[in-house]
């Protein structure tokens, strides 16, 4: 049974649903796709698969270029990881590709051509800060769709050091469970009981601004808080929230943080297998003072790390207990304040919808 129809069979489904509507979602909205500091390097890369879409972010000695990951001249893909540093250099017949300009292996036998002036089948690009956010389609400027929280974005970019960890696996779920879970702050008790809950957060504070949203929470321990501030003064980092802080930028992608000494970066991007979510997360530590040897956090931010990967792993297996078929974009019979930003990604998921 298909996605559509899974979804259609619900009790009430007053719009309907169309996978139509997410691949739109793909294709007509800006996604944030990496941080400055990832491509920093001549030949450094970024890729990434959503919906059967092959993405590569990558450094051509000169400037950023995203392109779908194929050769123009017969189409063979051209990176298989998800990121390192790698010429871009055709595996077929050799084509390479440097500072916007192509190179072509016995290129005076091409007849009645220039291969020269072939393209790479680029997507659209814009900065906030040091976050690239790129587009397939987009149907309004990254201003409009980020208006209220392109500020904080662009703070939380300028306070980014470097990528310290990359973790990305499949969550055994549609998307939109894994998205409804991430915004869920009622399942943490119990599922997250001896890692995140750890924090002890007070109930989250949630603000909706246009389709985004930005939550804080006060952290519930006394010591926890007075241990996080006093570190305080080892990072260089503009932004600093009081407290946790998770920003959802609609549809696909969470930036998290307490105290911005470091962000945990977790996308749920659809694939084209049913029933599969391509979860990507990444760890990025706040930029440390410069009086600082750069290996002076290593112990916290390894255990950081380590502690995500544990809360992923148990969101990844209760998302893989709810069917597609549990989901529809009416509200819930049952709501409580910790699933209220479920409420509201439904409306907006039933406004995608009605925008055909
Ligand atoms: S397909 Fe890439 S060089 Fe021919
Ligand atoms: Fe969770």
């Amino acid at each position: 049974m298909s996605a559509v129809s899974d979804a259609v069979a619900g009790p009430v489904t007053p719009t309907g649903w169309d996978v139509a509507t997410e691949r739109r979602l793909w294709e007509e909205n800006w996604h944030l796709f990496c941080h400055r500091s990832e491509l920093a390097k001549s030949s450094e890369y970024f890729r990434l698969e959503v919906f059967g879409d092959d993405i590569v972010a990558f450094n051509d000695g000169a400037e950023i270029v995203v392109f779908d990951n194929r050769c123009p001249h017969r189409g063979a893909r051209i990176y298989d990881d998800m990121a390192g540093k790698q010429r871009w250099v055709c595996p077929y017949h050799g084509w390479s590709f440097v500072k916007g300009r192509f190179f072509i292996p016995q290129k005076e036998t091409f007849r009645d051509c220039d291969p020269t002036t072939a393209q790479l089948n680029r997507y659209d690009t814009a900065w906030v800060g040091d976050f690239l956010f790129i587009s397939k389609a987009p149907n309004q400027s990254i201003s409009e769709q980020l208006a209220g929280v392109e500020e904080i974005i662009a703070s939380i970019s300028r306070s980014i050091g470097m990528r310290r960890d990359l973790n990305a696996y499949s969550y055994h779920c549609d998307w939109k469970i894994a998205v409804e879970n991430a915004l869920d702050q009622y399942h943490v008790a119990l599922v997250h009981h001896d890692t995140l809950n750890r924090l002890k957060l007070e109930p989250a504070v949630d603000e909706y601004i246009g389709s985004n949203n930005v939550s804080r929470a006060a952290l519930g321990d006394e010591k926890t808080i007075k241990k996080l501030k006093s570190l305080s003064r080892l990072f260089d980092v503009e932004f600093k929230p009081e407290g946790y802080i998770a920003i959802q930028l609609f549809p696909f992608t969470f930036l998290t943080s307490t105290f911005g000494y470091s962000y945990s970066l977790q996308q749920f991007y659809p694939t084209s297998r049913q029933g599969e979510t391509a979860f990507v997360s990444r760890f990025y530590s706040g930029a440390l003072s410069s009086k600082l040897p750069p290996e002076t956090m290593d112990a916290f931010f390894a255990s950081s790390i380590e502690l995500n990967h544990q809360i992923f792993k148990e969101d990844a297996e209760i998302c893989a207990r709810i069917p597609l078929s549990s989901w529809s974009p009416v509200p819930e019979r049952f709501v409580c304040a910790g699933e209220d930003k479920i409420v509201e990604f439904r409306r907006l998921m039933r406004e995608a919808a009605a925008r055909t």
